[in-house]
C-alpha cells in the first residue's frame, strides 16, 4: 500500500480508543493490549448501543408482522442490507444475502452452486494459504462428486507464484475459491488477476473476504467476482453475522439451501415454490439483532474511512516488524511486500503456546497455533506461529509493551 499520510488521512487514534469500552478493562492487573484483531475485532460504543436499543425499543420478528414493532425492525434489517451493498458497491440489494459468516457463505456455495456445477472429473483450485472454511467445504464436494482439489503454490514470502495458478487453468476447471487476504500472513493476493485468469478459462470465483473487507475498499463489480463472503464480526460488528454476494444470474439459478419459513412463496404438500432473491437464501428467523447492530459497525467503519485506518494500520506493521527483525532468533512468516497488518513469527527453540501465555501473563492478546491454516504451516515446516494482528485502534504504545514483554518472555523460555 503506497497511500501518503497528510493531516487529513492521519488518524486520531486516542479519540477512537474512547469509542471502544472494552479497551479500559486489565487482563492480569495491566492494560489489556489487544492484537488478536484477525481473530475479531473488538467493538464501538455505537454498535453495543445498537444491539440494546433493539433489545429495549422495537425487539420483533421480521417480514412477518404488520404492527410496529415489525415494521421498525424490518426496516432495520433491511437497512443494513442496502448498507451492505454500498460497502462493496454490488450492483443490487438482491445480491447480498445474511448468512452467520464466511464459513456459512462458502459451505452454501458448496452445497447449492456445487451441488448442481461440479462433475466428476471437475477441478476446484484453491490455494497453499486458505483457512480451513476454504478447504474442507470443496474437499466434502469433491469426495462427493469426484471432483479435483488443486492447489496455488506460494513461495518463501508468503506470495502466490501466479504463473503456477495459470498452468493449473484449464477447461476441467469450474471454480477458483481464493482467499483475499492470508489471515496468517496477512498477504494480499492480486484477487483482479486471479479472477479474469479463471474468467478466461471458464470458471467461477468465489473470493473469501474475510480479513479483506476491514482494511481494503471493496468493489465486487469492479473486482469482478461471481462470489464474496465476509464476516461482521472481523469489521467490529456483532459476531454470528455474515454477508455472502453473489452475481445475480448465478443466484437465481442456484438450487435452494436451508428450507423453512420465508425462503418459500407456496407450500402445499405437492408443490412448493420459492421466493425471489435474497430471501430465497434467508430461511427462518434470522440474526435480527446482530444483522441491525452491523451497520452501526459500516457506517463507523465508513465515517472514519479506510484509507485513514490504512495509513494507521499500516505505520503500526512497520513499526513493528523492525523491531521483531532486530529480535535473535525470531523469523517472521510472511514477507509478503503486499501486506495488511498482520505479522506471524516463530522463535527458535520457543514454543507459540509458551509465549502466548507468558504475554497473556502481561494483558497482551495474541493469537498462536496453525491459524485454521494447517496446509500453509505444513508448507513452512512449523506447528504453529505467534500472530500480532493490529487494528485501527493500536498504538505503538502498545508495541513498545508487545516488544518489552517479549524479550522478557524469550529470556525466561530459554
Ligand atoms: N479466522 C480467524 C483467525 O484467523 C479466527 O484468527
Amino acid at each position: 500500500m503506497t497511500e501518503s499520510a497528510t493531516i487529513e488521512n492521519i488518524l486520531d487514534v486516542y479519540a477512537i480508543r474512547e469509542q471502544f469500552p472494552i479497551l479500559n478493562r486489565e487482563v492480569k492487573g495491566k492494560p489489556l493490549v489487544y492484537l488478536d484483531n484477525a481473530a475479531t475485532t473488538q467493538k464501538p460504543r455505537v454498535v453495543i448501543d445498537a444491539l440494546v436499543n433493539y433489545y429495549t425499543d422495537y425487539n420483533a420478528n421480521i417480514h412477518r408482522g404488520i404492527h410496529t414493532l415489525a415494521e421498525e425492525a424490518t426496516a432495520a434489517y433491511e437497512g443494513t442490507r442496502d448498507e451492505v451493498q454500498h460497502f462493496i458497491n454490488a450492483d443490487s440489494r438482491e445480491e447480498i444475502i445474511f448468512t452467520k459468516g464466511t464459513t456459512e457463505g462458502i459451505n452454501l456455495i458448496a452445497q447449492t452452486w456445487g451441488r448442481q456445477n461440479i462433475k466428476e472429473g471437475d477441478e476446484i483450485i484453491v490455494s497453499n494459504m486458505e483457512h480451513h472454511s476454504n478447504i474442507v467445504p470443496w474437499y466434502i464436494l469433491c469426495e462427493e462428486k469426484g471432483a479435483k482439489l488443486k492447489v496455488i503454490p506460494i513461495d518463501e514470502n508468503g506470495d502466490l507464484i501466479v504463473s503456477e495458478y495459470e498452468k493449473l487453468l484449464s477447461s476441467k476447471t469450474k471454480l477458483v475459491s481464493i482467499v483475499h487476504v492470508s489471515n496468517a500472513l496477512g498477504t494480499i493476493n492480486p484477487v483482479k488477476k486471479i479472477i479474469n485468469e479463471a474468467h478466461k478459462a471458464g470458471a467461477v470465483v468465489l473470493v473469501d473476504g474475510a480479513q479483506s473487507s476491514v482494511h481494503l475498499d471493496i468493489d465486487v463489480q469492479d473486482m469482478d467476482c461471481d462470489f464474496f463472503v465476509f464476516s461482521s464480526h472481523k469489521l467490529y460488528g456483532p459476531t454470528g453475522v455474515g454477508v455472502l454476494y453473489g452475481k445475480k444470474n448465478l443466484l437465481e439459478a442456484m438450487p435452494v439451501y436451508q428450507g423453512g419459513g420465508e425462503m418459500i412463496k407456496e407450500v402445499g404438500f405437492k408443490k412448493i415454490t420459492y421466493n425471489d432473491l435474497p430471501y430465497k437464501y434467508e430461511a427462518g428467523t434470522p440474526n435480527i439483532a446482530d444483522t441491525i447492530a452491523f451497520k452501526a459497525a459500516l457506517n463507523f467503519t465508513s465515517k472514519v474511512g479506510k484509507e485513514k485506518i490504512r495509513n494507521h494500520e499500516n505505520e503500526l506493521l512497520a513499526y513493528a516488524t523492525a523491531q521483531l527483525e532486530e529480535t535473535p532468533g525470531l523469523k517472521i512468516i510472511g514477507r509478503s511486500k503486499q501486506k495488511i497488518s498482520v505479522i506471524s513469527f516463530v522463535i527458535d527453540k520457543i514454543h507459540p503456546q509458551d509465549l502466548g501465555i507468558l504475554l497473556d501473563n502481561r494483558g497482551i492478546a495474541v493469537r498462536t497455533g496453525h491459524h485454521c491454516a494447517q496446509p500453509l504451516m505444513d508448507l513452512f515446516c512449523i506447528p504453529g506461529t505467534t500472530r500480532a494482528s493490529f487494528a485501527l485502534y493500536n498504538t505503538k504504545a502498545e508495541i513498545d509493551i508487545l516488544m518489552k514483554s517479549l524479550h522478557k518472555a524469550i529470556k525466561m523460555l530459554l
